[in-house]
């Protein structure tokens, strides 16, 4: 029988999930705090629309809800729902807090139902490739990771590029390490509205020594979409913004020929870029939570690793506020 699927948050992300839900699974309701948004409903007349969340949840008959509505009600509508018995996806990131996600994850935990953060990249076909990679040993050890996620716009006033850039390229720097960072340092400028930073510059540091990078930033001239990872063995990038290339590895490391007198050369072998797999990554995001749902997967290490990154953002806020 076909899971019984509600989403609320019908805005500008929202109905891509619902689009996805309804080929999946059973989209019975759509949620939107704005009538306006009614005209999403009018494409899926099996589904019941509502302006009022604690309805749809009010239906014993459905299974699971899909959280797209801004950052700021993630936390108490995901709340809601799992004191409702029901199942999450939630937008990322789930909460502002680290206590707030520590709170869901216990909920969730609690109840054993999937709460799982919509951390869309790790769920790209290459993001995956690259963590088969780094998992397999095929790097060597890895020394460093860094992400880039820059842009002209678009220019945000309610939430700086930490939040909302940031959580992409975090989850996918903790999912590649599978580490929580010890040590998180952030410095940025409020350029353009007070407050709200527009420019970040991101540093963490791992209990094994592996560090981290981040450049977040919606003032600047190069549209960036890349996290680099640089091992012994080889060096790896990501890059979103290529249409086939979406990975390179770099057969390139430092050696040395002799521990003992042997001063540090370079090695640089071939450059290749692997086939990866054009599947849209929402889609996997949706039939995963469908996955977890059934029984598979490890639902209580999805929740868990959604409540790393919670906890990393809320250290570099700490850290980008104190200067
Ligand atoms: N994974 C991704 O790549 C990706 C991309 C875009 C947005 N998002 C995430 O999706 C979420 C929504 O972003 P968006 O750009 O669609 O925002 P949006 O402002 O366009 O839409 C949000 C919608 O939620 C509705 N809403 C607000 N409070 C509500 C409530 N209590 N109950 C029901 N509806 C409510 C609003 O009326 C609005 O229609 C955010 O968390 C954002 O971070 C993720």
């Amino acid at each position: 029988m076909s899971l019984r699927i509600g989403v609320a948050g019908l805005g500008h992300w929202g109905p891509n999930l619902a689009r996805n839900f309804a080929e999946l699974a059973e989209l019975t309701w759509l949620c939107d705090a704005s009538p306006d948004r009614s005209d999403v409903a009018s494409r899926y007349p099996h589904a019941r629309f509502t302006g009022d969340f604690d309805e749809m949840l009010a239906d014993g008959e459905i299974d699971a809800v899909v959280v797209a509505t801004p950052v700021p009600t993630h936390f108490e509508l995901a709340r809601k729902a799992l004191d409702a018995g029901k199942h999450v996806l939630v937008e990322k990131p789930p909460a502002m807090k680290g206590h707030e996600m520590d709170e869901l994850v216990g909920l969730a935990r609690e109840r054993d139902l999937v709460l799982m953060p919509g951390h869309l990249l790790l769920y790209h076909p290459g993001v995956r490739h690259l963590r088969e990679m780094v998992a397999a040993g095929d790097l060597g050890d890895v020394l460093c990771v860094y992400g880039n996620r820059q842009n002209l716009g678009i220019i945000r006033s309610n939430e700086n590029a930490l939040w909302s850039l940031g959580v992409h390229d975090l989850s996918v720097i903790l999912h590649l390490l599978d580490e929580e960072p010890d040590e998180a340092r952030a410095f940025g400028r409020d350029f353009l509205t007070e407050g709200v930073e527009d420019v970040v510059f991101c540093y963490l540091r791992f209990p094994s020594g592996k560090i981290a990078h981040m450049h977040l930033s919606w003032l600047d001239p190069h549209k960036m979409r890349r996290i680099t990872v640089v091992g012994t063995e080889k060096m790896v990038v990501f890059d979103d913004m290529e249409l086939e290339r979406k990975i390179t590895v770099y057969e390139k490391g430092p050696w040395r020929p002799s521990e003992r007198y042997g001063e540090w050369q370079t090695r640089t072998g071939d450059i290749f870029s692997p086939r990866i797999p054009s599947d849209e990554p929402l889609k996997l995001e949706c039939q995963e939570f469908l996955r977890l749902i059934a029984g598979e997967g490890d639902r209580v290490k999805v929740a868990e690793d959604g409540a790393r990154v919670v906890r990393a953002l809320d250290l570099l806020t700490t850290s980008l506020h104190a200067g």
